[in-house]
């Protein structure tokens, strides 16, 4: 099929690539004519994402997949026009939609045959009334069109894998013709076709990121249950995943939800049930537990350093987790503007998102080589982000080079009794 990406972000990018990958002829398009000259003359591309990059060298090679900024030559040409732009959220919690106004009034300008017209950004319910008000507002010709709703559910870091192999595909239409198009789009992955109507699978695709942030926000909870019994909150975690019902996914206590997804999509999905008269009170707590995480960490810091002003803390890990550079709404961040306010001196470091803090925290925080370099002089190491290479450390090493050896393990991952035997003082999120 011919397709046009509308937006070449994180999921467009994907997107693009996957269905180009799949056999299809894919346009990516994008305003930004900078990102679209470096992905059309470089084999570089914006974002970190393991294999996204070869994947998309593969299939520029094979001439399936393009890039452009001209939106117009993109509708012309496809059959299949998918909105990818980004829904970033405004200061009252909504999610501002402009993006996916201008991208609709674009496509009813220059529609020409038959279109359809598929919201694969994340959008609040009802989304999809809006763009097929707008389309046939400022459309000129009688050119017909349906507006479908395709939620993508990938995972930074492991985002080709879990587009190619999902749990299930949700498709959300009001046409044979629609329902039809997508279903024979995706019939090289092998999973379950979910048809819905459209206002469905938007719900359908907030209330997924919803229940997994509530999950998590549950276990962190019941971490401060652990945390004032003694309790471990892993053993508890074990114990309560095993039952398949409950299932063991997203049960990690720690440093609280961070990414460009949770955090946003809930402040949209509360603001979008108010709107519609719900007042959605499970998700305000699970926002509440989320930010109480972030302040816990601090005063875990107290508990094993008394006061903060002018001891060193050596922060691993920064962005919102492994196999990203994302630093958006990443805990991380909280952690160190809390801890630069108590006039802490803090020492990151983070196998890719150094750059990106570098811009965000400027010379406020030193910026290190390795773990090593980071636990230098160090009062504490906070372990944020859980890299596979931050699980095996040489602790002599660490000890050997701290002020005082104390950790503060924000994921849960090491191994308390072997750290306190070597001397180092622990804690955990949940868990002593
Ligand atoms: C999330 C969803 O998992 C995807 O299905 C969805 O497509 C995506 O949002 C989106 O809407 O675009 P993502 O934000 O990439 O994906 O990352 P996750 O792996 O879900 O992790 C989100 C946050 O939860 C991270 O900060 C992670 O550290 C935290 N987390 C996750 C925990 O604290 N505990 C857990 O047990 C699991």
């Amino acid at each position: 099929m011919r397709l046009t990406i509308v937006g070449s972000g994180y999921v467009g990018l994907v997107t693009g690539a996957c269905l180009a990958d799949l056999g299809n002829q894919v346009i990516c398009v994008d305003n930004d004519t900078e990102k679209i000259d470096l992905l059309t003359k470089s084999d570089e591309i914006p974002i970190y994402e393991p294999g996204l990059e070869e994947l998309v060298k593969k299939n520029k090679e094979n001439g399936r997949l393009t890039f452009s900024s001209d939106i117009e030559f993109g509708i012309k040409d496809s059959d299949v026009i998918f909105i990818c732009v980004g829904t970033p959220s405004r200061d009252d919690g909504s999610a501002d939609l402009t993006g996916i106004e201008k991208v609709s009034r674009i496509i009813a300008e220059h529609i020409d045959s038959y279109k359809l017209v598929v919201e694969k950004s994340t959008v609040p319910v009802e989304t999809s009334e809006w763009i097929k008000k707008t389309i046939n507002t400022f459309k000129k010709n009688g050119c017909e069109f349906d507006v479908a709703s395709n939620p993508e559910f990938l995972r930074e870091g492991s985002a080709i894998e879990d587009f190619m192999n999902p749990d299930r595909i949700v498709i959300g239409v009001e046409s044979k013709k629609a329902e039809e198009l997508l279903k024979e789009l995706y019939s090289p992955i092998e999973t379950k076709i979910v048809v819905s109507d459209i206002k469905g699978a938007e719900i359908i695709k907030h209330a997924s990121n919803s229940f997994l942030a509530t999950k998590i926000s549950f276990i962190n909870a019941i971490s401060n249950l652990c945390d004032r019994t003694g309790a471990d909150i892993n053993a508890v975690a074990e114990g309560i995943g095993l039952d398949s019902r409950i299932n063991r996914h997203f049960l990690k206590a720690g440093v609280g939800f961070g990414g460009s997804c949770f955090p946003k999509d809930i402040k949209a999905f509360i603001h979008i049930s108010e709107k519609l008269g719900y007042s959605f009170g499970l998700l305000k707590e699970v926002e509440k537990i989320n930010q109480e995480q972030k302040d816990r960490v601090i005063r875990k810091i107290e508990e094993l350093l008394w006061n903060l002003p002018e001891k060193t803390i050596a922060i691993w890990g920064l962005a919102f987790k492994p196999h990203t550079d994302d630093i958006r709404s990443a805990p991380s961040m909280d952690i160190i503007k809390s801890l630069l306010k108590e006039k802490a001196k803090i020492r990151v470091f983070d196998p890719e998102a150094m750059e990106k803090v570098r811009k965000e925290m400027g010379n406020r925080i030193v910026y290190c080589k390795d773990v090593y370099d980071a636990a230098q002089d160090a009062d504490c190491v906070i372990l944020v982000t859980e890299w596979n290479e931050f699980k095996e450390v040489d602790w002599d090493r660490v000890k050997s080079v701290m002020k005082h050896p104390a950790v503060l393990d924000g994921r849960n991952i090491y191994d308390s009794g072997k750290l306190k035997n070597l001397g180092f003082k622990y804690a955990g999120i949940g868990r002593r």
